[in-house]
């Protein structure tokens, strides 16, 4: 079976490969350093040419990716492609703006999909994400989410799930809520940091319209950066409070915690 990863490089992409790899599945990595460039759509032939499935990750950092996707959707549709995992967000309901429009186009054009709606990356506590760059350069944390709590789930689970969801005979045509396995808030999320790693840091919450002028003198794009800090206050008012049982079920073992994660990731 022949299986396009797109975002291959990145938080999900890198380690669904190599899990689509080990279980035998012919992969095809995808993104800019392979070739592949959402806004080339002359390099888009070759990325799902001989493709039964693909992993789909939208460009990242484009407010609205569906014009961009649906023709590529429409094109991999004509040349074989039968199911669509999507990448899409627990925030993000079908026919939202943004990713909720990628998702209802993967509705219309796929005979078979899964639209993964994951919960916030662990990653963003380590990677190149805003708040891993507060904690690195300041110790601190700045969200608009105040005491809310998030069920943080590590992307290579994401990854087991898709996976799982890519090599099944059949994966039907539903969405998946995906959460780790306890819903804390930053500030607790910031004390197991500190527990971990000895390194003290501290969250603070800030109101929306000055995360979205803090994200956008970070150098993301206006209606991007709105976009983003208003998720933050969905998170204060409770929308992100809730665990689910999806990684268990799809993969047969429970998601990784916060302070798991970060040991293995932080500790020196
Ligand atoms: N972070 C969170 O907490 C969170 C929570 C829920 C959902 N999500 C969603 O998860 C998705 C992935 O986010 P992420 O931050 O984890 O990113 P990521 O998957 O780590 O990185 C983006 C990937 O896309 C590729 N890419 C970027 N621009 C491209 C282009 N123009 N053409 C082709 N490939 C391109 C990158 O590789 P190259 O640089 O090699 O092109 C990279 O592999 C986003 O849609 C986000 O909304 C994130």
């Amino acid at each position: 079976m022949k299986v396009l990863v797109t975002g291959a490089s990145g938080n999900t992409g890198r380690p669904l490969v190599r899990l689509l790899s080990e279980a035998g599945a012919t992969v095809r990595a995808a993104s800019r350093r392979t070739g592949f460039d959402w806004s080339d759509p002359a390099t888009h032939h070759a990325a799902v040419d001989g493709v039964e499935r693909m992993y789909l990750v939208a460009p990242v950092g484009v407010a609205e990716p569906e014009p961009l996707v649906r023709p590529f959707l429409e094109r991999a549709r004509e040349t074989g492609v039968r199911r669509v995992v999507l990448l899409s967000s627990s925030a993000v309901a079908t026919g939202d703006p943004g990713l909720g429009r990628v998702d209802s186009a993967v509705r219309e054009i796929m005979p078979e999909f899964a639209v993964l709606r994951p919960s916030w990356f662990m990653q963003n506590f380590t990677g190149d994400h805003p708040v891993a760059e507060g904690i690195r350069t300041r110790g601190e944390i700045v969200t608009a989410t105040g005491e809310g709590r998030v069920a943080f789930i590590d992307a290579a689970d994401i990854a087991a799930s898709a996976a799982a969801l890519l090599l099944a005979d059949e994966c039907g045509r539903d969405e998946h809520v995906i959460t780790g396995p306890e819903a804390i808030s930053y500030a607790e999320a910031a004390a197991i940091y500190s527990e971990v790693t000895g390194v003290e840091v501290r969250h603070t919450s800030v109101g929306t319209t000055d995360l979205a002028d803090r994200f956008v003198a970070a150098g993301y794009p206006a209606d991007f950066a709105a976009a983003l800090a208003a998720l933050d206050e969905g998170i204060r008012h409770g929308s992100e409070d809730r665990v689910t049982g999806t990684v268990h079920r799809l993969t047969g073992r429970p998601p990784k915690p916060l302070r798991r994660f970060l040991a293995e990731q932080l500790r020196r």
